[in-house]
């Protein structure tokens, strides 16, 4: 019998062991010297909570309407690649574990599963089902449009345009382990071996890396944010800004929202924590498009701090891959069920009975100053 688990944290340490080195090192991993990846965590500390009391939370009501869907709570599923490396029903997996609790999954380009299986996965669970896809611009832009073009027709909802990843971060552990996929699995939508990252040789370096120089376009700029809703009917989400400039730009450019977010620290570090941007980027749109946040989510208190700064939904990376190496679906569900057992918790605490009475106030930056 598995230990009992009793919070997220739990989960890593028993991913870690089941999990094939180089796989977790992939997983786990930030950029360079990994000051974002724990920056991403540590800076929740940096905010406290001010709750209020007396106000009967006998019942707390955690949806929320994200894209025009109605999910059970303002926690997503966000995209992380290569899922099957944690569990053989991967992505697929994910998909149901979400409809199970009543949330989205954003699906990564880079996916184990096809965009049509994972939707088939979750529409044999009774319920709406709400897929977002990720969308990497490759070079082939004709290629680009045929992934939007089969999540339009699958029934996903809306697209995640990252914009962070001209090349990929240098993850030290990856160049080390020369990462590369195993070879029974590939990146599911691609026909390809060089565009399913299935080649036999990427040389001394991480596969990955060697993988976006030679597929991602480099040279994305705000017109292909033109260009993609062009050619989609699909609300497009930018993921990966990180200030109220590029925000502003954003709203310019007509996208239906923005993802704060670095990346899960994997791209350039040294960058701020999402958490001590989301404001800045909040304030920026005016309400004139949607803010959601992801990057260091661990526990309940921490998306409701996320929410009070503004976002109107976060999405989670690695703590899902960990779920899913512990045990498939179950293990999903278990983690996500956490994560909303923990925010209920910490609303009622708070005197909030609604997602719509989170606000502002109910945060403040913790002054290091005052604590010396
Ligand atoms: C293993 C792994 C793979 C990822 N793959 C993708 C991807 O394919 N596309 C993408 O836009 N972001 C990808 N991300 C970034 C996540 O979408 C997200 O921004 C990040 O994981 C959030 O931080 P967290 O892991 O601390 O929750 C990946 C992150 C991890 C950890």
């Amino acid at each position: 019998m598995s230990a009992q688990r009793v919070c997220i944290s739990d989960f890593e340490e028993e991913a870690r062991k089941v999990l094939p080195k180089a796989v977790y090192d992939y997983y786990r991993s930030g950029a360079d010297g990994q000051h974002t990846l724990a920056d991403n965590v540590a800076a929740f500390n940096r905010w406290c909570l001010i709750p209020r009391v007396l106000r009967d939370v006998s019942t707390v009501d955690l949806s929320v309407s994200v894209l025009g869907q109605k999910l059970s709570m303002p926690v997503c599923v966000g995209a992380t690649a290569m899922q099957r490396m944690a569990h053989p029903a991967g992505e697929t997996a994910t998909a149901r574990a979400c409809k199970a609790v009543g949330t989205a999954m954003m699906l990564s380009s880079w996916a184990t599963s096809t965009i049509e299986e994972v939707m088939s996965a979750m529409t044999t669970l009774p319920g709406d089902s709400v897929l977002f896809m990720q969308l990497y611009i490759y070079k082939d832009r004709e290629l680009t449009l045929s992934l939007v073009r089969r999540a339009e027709e699958a029934g996903y909802k809306a697209i995640f345009v990252t914009v962070d990843t001209p090349y990929l971060g240098k993850r030290l552990d990856d160049v080390r382990n020369r990462f590369k996929m195993p070879p029974h699995l590939s990146m599911a939508n691609f026909s390809t071996a060089s565009l399913a990252f299935s080649e036999d040789d990427y040389g001394d370096d991480s596969g990955l890396a060697v993988y976006v120089a030679n597929a991602i376009e480099p040279a994305l700029s705000w017109s292909d944010i033109t260009w993609l809703k062009k050619h989609t009917r699909l609300p497009v989400i930018v993921k990966g800004v990180l200030n109220g400039e590029d925000a502003v730009q954003a709203v310019n450019y007509g996208v239906s929202g923005i993802l704060v977010s670095n990346h899960g620290a994997r791209q350039l570090d040294g960058v701020p924590a999402t958490l001590d941007v989301l404001e800045e980027v909040v304030k920026a749109v005016q309400g004139r498009c949607d803010v959601y946040m992801d990057g260091g989510v661990r526990r309940g208190t921490d998306v409701l701090k996320a929410l009070a700064l503004g976002a109107k939904a976060v999405f989670v990376g690695r703590p899902v891959l960990w779920g899913l190496a512990c045990q498939g679906e179950k293990g999903v569900v278990e983690l996500l069920q956490f994560l909303k057992d923990e925010l209920r918790l910490a609303m009622a605490l708070s005197g909030c009975r609604s997602v719509s009475e989170v606000s502002r106030s109910l945060v403040r930056r913790v002054d290091f100053s005052c604590r010396m």
